[in-house]
Protein backbone atom coordinates (compact mmCIF):
# COMPACT_ATOMS: atom_id res chain seq x y z
CA UNK A 1 0.00 0.00 0.00
CA UNK A 2 1.57 3.54 -0.88
CA UNK A 3 0.78 6.23 1.40
CA UNK A 4 -1.22 9.26 -0.81
CA UNK A 5 1.18 12.46 -0.91
CA UNK A 6 0.58 14.32 1.95
CA UNK A 7 -1.71 11.47 3.50
CA UNK A 8 -4.87 13.35 3.40
CA UNK A 9 -8.02 11.71 2.12
CA UNK A 10 -8.53 11.94 -1.62
CA UNK A 11 -12.02 12.97 -2.09
CA UNK A 12 -13.81 13.05 -5.67
CA UNK A 13 -16.67 14.93 -5.97
CA UNK A 14 -19.25 16.66 -8.94
CA UNK A 15 -22.56 16.09 -10.81
CA UNK A 16 -24.16 13.02 -11.13
CA UNK A 17 -22.69 10.49 -14.06
CA UNK A 18 -19.44 12.98 -13.99
CA UNK A 19 -17.76 9.21 -13.67
CA UNK A 20 -16.62 9.75 -9.93
CA UNK A 21 -17.20 6.24 -9.05
CA UNK A 22 -15.21 4.66 -12.19
CA UNK A 23 -12.30 7.20 -11.96
CA UNK A 24 -12.17 7.04 -8.28
CA UNK A 25 -12.05 2.81 -8.82
CA UNK A 26 -9.44 3.49 -11.38
CA UNK A 27 -6.94 5.90 -8.82
CA UNK A 28 -7.07 3.48 -5.93
CA UNK A 29 -6.40 0.42 -8.67
CA UNK A 30 -3.00 2.80 -9.41
CA UNK A 31 -2.49 3.61 -6.16
CA UNK A 32 -2.96 0.03 -4.54
CA UNK A 33 -5.35 1.73 -2.15
CA UNK A 34 -9.00 0.96 -1.11
CA UNK A 35 -11.91 2.53 -2.78
CA UNK A 36 -14.66 3.97 -0.94
CA UNK A 37 -17.85 4.34 -2.80
CA UNK A 38 -20.12 6.21 -0.30
CA UNK A 39 -23.64 5.34 -2.61
CA UNK A 40 -22.36 2.27 -1.98
CA UNK A 41 -22.20 1.64 1.21
CA UNK A 42 -25.73 3.65 1.94
CA UNK A 43 -26.86 1.05 -0.66
CA UNK A 44 -25.38 -2.08 1.12
CA UNK A 45 -26.89 -0.73 4.33
CA UNK A 46 -30.18 0.37 3.53
CA UNK A 47 -31.26 -0.82 0.02
CA UNK A 48 -31.17 1.01 -3.28
CA UNK A 49 -31.38 4.72 -3.30
CA UNK A 50 -34.33 5.05 -5.44
CA UNK A 51 -36.07 2.94 -2.43
CA UNK A 52 -34.84 5.38 0.06
CA UNK A 53 -35.87 8.07 -1.30
CA UNK A 54 -39.69 6.60 -2.21
CA UNK A 55 -40.56 5.32 1.68
CA UNK A 56 -37.92 8.03 3.67
CA UNK A 57 -37.85 10.96 1.77
CA UNK A 58 -34.55 12.75 0.00
CA UNK A 59 -34.02 14.39 3.78
CA UNK A 60 -33.70 11.09 5.30
CA UNK A 61 -31.17 9.65 2.49
CA UNK A 62 -28.84 13.23 3.25
CA UNK A 63 -29.18 11.99 6.70
CA UNK A 64 -28.14 8.66 5.68
CA UNK A 65 -25.60 9.83 3.55
CA UNK A 66 -23.50 12.31 5.57
CA UNK A 67 -23.20 9.88 8.39
CA UNK A 68 -21.71 7.38 5.50
CA UNK A 69 -19.36 10.10 4.46
CA UNK A 70 -18.16 11.44 7.85
CA UNK A 71 -17.21 7.68 8.71
CA UNK A 72 -15.65 6.74 4.81
CA UNK A 73 -13.38 10.38 5.21
CA UNK A 74 -12.90 8.96 9.59
CA UNK A 75 -11.48 5.85 8.14
CA UNK A 76 -9.39 7.28 5.42
CA UNK A 77 -7.40 9.40 7.46
CA UNK A 78 -6.41 5.92 9.18
CA UNK A 79 -6.20 3.74 6.77
CA UNK A 80 -5.46 5.58 3.53
CA UNK A 81 -8.55 5.07 0.56
CA UNK A 82 -9.79 7.09 -2.15
CA UNK A 83 -13.63 8.26 -1.61
CA UNK A 84 -16.22 9.02 -4.14
CA UNK A 85 -19.20 10.56 -3.13
CA UNK A 86 -22.99 11.11 -4.33
CA UNK A 87 -23.21 14.83 -6.28
CA UNK A 88 -25.40 15.94 -3.88
CA UNK A 89 -23.54 15.14 -0.92
CA UNK A 90 -21.37 18.38 -0.76
CA UNK A 91 -24.73 20.02 0.50
CA UNK A 92 -24.44 18.63 4.03
CA UNK A 93 -22.64 22.01 6.04
CA UNK A 94 -21.56 18.72 8.37
CA UNK A 95 -19.66 17.20 5.18
CA UNK A 96 -18.00 20.59 3.77
CA UNK A 97 -16.22 20.81 6.93
CA UNK A 98 -14.93 17.16 7.03
CA UNK A 99 -14.08 17.94 3.36
CA UNK A 100 -11.49 20.81 4.99
CA UNK A 101 -8.98 17.91 5.71
CA UNK A 102 -8.99 15.96 2.74
CA UNK A 103 -7.94 16.54 -1.11
CA UNK A 104 -11.21 17.62 -2.90
CA UNK A 105 -10.88 16.82 -6.20
CA UNK A 106 -13.53 18.28 -8.22
CA UNK A 107 -14.60 16.03 -11.54
CA UNK A 108 -15.26 18.86 -13.97
CA UNK A 109 -17.50 18.29 -17.18
CA UNK A 110 -20.33 20.06 -19.35
CA UNK A 111 -23.94 18.66 -20.45
CA UNK A 112 -22.94 17.00 -23.06
CA UNK A 113 -20.32 14.72 -21.47
CA UNK A 114 -22.78 13.23 -19.28
CA UNK A 115 -26.14 13.36 -21.77
CA UNK A 116 -25.16 9.63 -22.73
CA UNK A 117 -25.16 8.15 -19.50
CA UNK A 118 -27.71 10.19 -18.46
CA UNK A 119 -30.02 8.61 -20.78
CA UNK A 120 -29.70 5.07 -19.70
CA UNK A 121 -29.94 6.34 -16.39
CA UNK A 122 -32.51 4.74 -14.78
CA UNK A 123 -31.71 4.39 -10.44
CA UNK A 124 -31.54 7.82 -9.84
CA UNK A 125 -34.42 9.33 -8.46
CA UNK A 126 -33.61 13.35 -8.66
CA UNK A 127 -33.26 13.07 -12.79
CA UNK A 128 -36.67 11.47 -13.04
CA UNK A 129 -38.78 12.82 -15.71
CA UNK A 130 -36.52 15.06 -18.04
CA UNK A 131 -33.49 13.61 -16.78
CA UNK A 132 -31.13 16.20 -18.57
CA UNK A 133 -32.97 19.46 -17.92
CA UNK A 134 -33.23 17.70 -14.23
CA UNK A 135 -29.46 17.72 -14.32
CA UNK A 136 -28.47 21.01 -15.62
CA UNK A 137 -30.75 22.69 -13.09
CA UNK A 138 -28.70 20.55 -10.28
CA UNK A 139 -25.58 20.77 -11.88
CA UNK A 140 -26.09 25.42 -11.57
CA UNK A 141 -27.35 25.37 -7.89
CA UNK A 142 -24.00 23.15 -7.42
CA UNK A 143 -21.56 23.94 -9.25
CA UNK A 144 -20.36 27.32 -6.95
CA UNK A 145 -19.91 24.75 -4.12
CA UNK A 146 -17.78 22.26 -5.81
CA UNK A 147 -15.20 24.83 -7.04
CA UNK A 148 -15.29 26.35 -3.81
CA UNK A 149 -14.57 23.07 -2.02
CA UNK A 150 -11.82 21.99 -4.61
CA UNK A 151 -8.07 21.65 -4.46
CA UNK A 152 -8.15 20.28 -7.21
CA UNK A 153 -9.97 20.27 -10.44
CA UNK A 154 -10.00 18.27 -12.63
CA UNK A 155 -11.47 18.50 -16.77
CA UNK A 156 -13.09 15.01 -17.41
CA UNK A 157 -14.80 16.45 -21.12
CA UNK A 158 -12.34 14.23 -22.62
CA UNK A 159 -9.47 11.22 -22.26
CA UNK A 160 -10.53 7.41 -21.04
CA UNK A 161 -11.05 6.54 -17.79
CA UNK A 162 -7.57 5.12 -17.43
CA UNK A 163 -5.92 8.56 -18.79
CA UNK A 164 -7.37 10.45 -16.51
CA UNK A 165 -6.62 8.47 -13.66
CA UNK A 166 -2.96 8.55 -14.63
CA UNK A 167 -3.50 12.68 -15.28
CA UNK A 168 -4.62 12.59 -11.84
CA UNK A 169 -2.09 10.92 -10.05
CA UNK A 170 0.43 13.18 -11.06
CA UNK A 171 -1.91 15.91 -9.94
CA UNK A 172 -2.36 14.53 -6.02
C1 LIG B 1 -27.53 12.39 -6.01
C2 LIG B 1 -26.51 11.71 -6.64
C3 LIG B 1 -26.43 10.24 -6.65
C4 LIG B 1 -27.07 9.66 -5.40
C5 LIG B 1 -28.48 10.18 -5.26
C6 LIG B 1 -28.56 11.70 -5.20
C7 LIG B 1 -27.55 13.85 -6.10
O1 LIG B 1 -25.06 9.86 -6.73
O2 LIG B 1 -26.32 9.96 -4.26
O3 LIG B 1 -29.23 9.69 -6.34
O4 LIG B 1 -28.25 14.52 -5.32
O5 LIG B 1 -26.81 14.40 -6.97
P1 LIG B 1 -24.18 9.97 -8.09
O6 LIG B 1 -23.61 11.34 -8.14
O7 LIG B 1 -23.13 8.92 -7.89
O8 LIG B 1 -25.10 9.66 -9.20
Amino acid sequence: VRAIPDGRPVVLVGPMAVGKSAIGQQLAHQLHLPFIDTDAVVVAAHGSIADIFAGRGEHAFREIEARAVAKAIESAKREPAIISLGGGAVLDSGTQQLLGECTVVYLECDAETVAERIARNTGRPLLQGDAMTRWEALFATRRPVYERLADIVMDVRSGSVAEIGLHLEERL
